[in-house]
């Protein structure tokens, strides 16, 4: 990976692992960490989506600090081992991004088949679950594990029952998480409703743009603050957010969602 001496930007020196970073969302946060001077691993379970995201143009123009791993890195075992590995190959890694899964909406509870419920429920659910077992105690005490969640898991959307389920639980899989590290970690949740993603070419004035998520997580990171949950289904909420960590002056007010609001 590059030198420290080669970068520049608030995580300069530091290591990141965007699990999920050939996706929509994911290349985003690879994106802004490069950016931010941190060297980024990107795991992925198949080779074509990591030659995709490597050969990406507005991601290779980013310098040499992207390295991609090729492997099961979500279930247990395969997150354990990839986690050891990425750890014992480049050192103790700072932060982890989680942004996994897809979108799914089709059917009320009652006509979920079986293969959709692993796949959308079990599968998701347990990814996020083997990232935060396996990173949570290899992250440097000042690091940060961010997951990346929807707003389906504070708000329910009708038909997409699986989603909704699985954001949800994964809401509180963090909260109980930030309980069991007490001070000892930082555990957020960055909870996104519709998204303007750059390759889908949105630009939709009533969506949150995707890059206010990615200044949130990097000023979460670089900054000290404790563990918390940033809800942000709108764009207004993502200047408030963006004011509440110092990132945005020409905003007011605080972001981050009380506990137990889950409107
Ligand atoms: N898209 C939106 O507008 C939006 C809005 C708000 C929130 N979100 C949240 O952002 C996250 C990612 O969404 P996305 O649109 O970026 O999805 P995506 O384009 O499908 O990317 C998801 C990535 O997750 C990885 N992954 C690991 N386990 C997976 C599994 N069991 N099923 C599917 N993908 C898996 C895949 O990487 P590999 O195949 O390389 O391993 C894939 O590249 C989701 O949690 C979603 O709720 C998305």
């Amino acid at each position: 990976m590059r030198g420290v001496s080669e970068t520049s930007g608030p995580l300069r020196g530091r290591r990141a692992v965007v699990l999920g970073g050939t996706g929509s969302v994911g290349e985003h946060f690879v994106r802004a960490y490069l950016t931010a001077g941190a060297d980024v691993v990107v795991p992925s379970r198949t080779a074509a989506r990591a030659a995709e995201l490597r050969e990406d143009p507005a991601v290779a123009g980013l310098g040499d600090g992207l390295r991609l791993v090729v492997g099961d890195y979500v279930s247990f075992a395969g997150a354990r081992a990839t986690a050891e590995a990425i750890t014992a190959e480049h050192g103790q890694v700072d932060h982890v991004v989680a942004t996994l899964g897809s979108w799914w909406s089709g059917a009320p509870l009652w006509g979920v088949d079986d293969d959709t419920w692993q796949r959308y429920f079990v599968d998701v659910a347990a990814a996020y679950a083997a990232a935060a077992r396996a990173w949570v105690p290899l992250l440097r005490p000042e690091g940060s594990l961010q997951l990346v969640l929807g707003a389906s898991g504070v708000v329910p959307v009708p038909g997409a029952s699986v989603i909704s389920m699985a954001q949800s639980s994964l809401v509180m899989m963090r909260r109980v998480l930030a309980e069991e590290v007490g001070s000892s970690r930082r555990v957020f949740s960055i909870v996104l409703g519709n998204l303007n993603l750059r390759r889908r070419g949105w630009a939709r004035p009533d969506f949150v743009d995707a890059d206010d998520a990615t200044r949130l997580s990097i000023g979460l990171a670089s900054g000290s603050r404790p563990s918390a949950e940033f809800v942000l289904r709108r764009p207004d909420q993502a200047r408030e957010a963006l004011a509440a960590i110092g990132e945005d002056r020409s905003a007011t007010g605080l972001g981050q969602a009380p506990a137990g609001d889950l409107r």
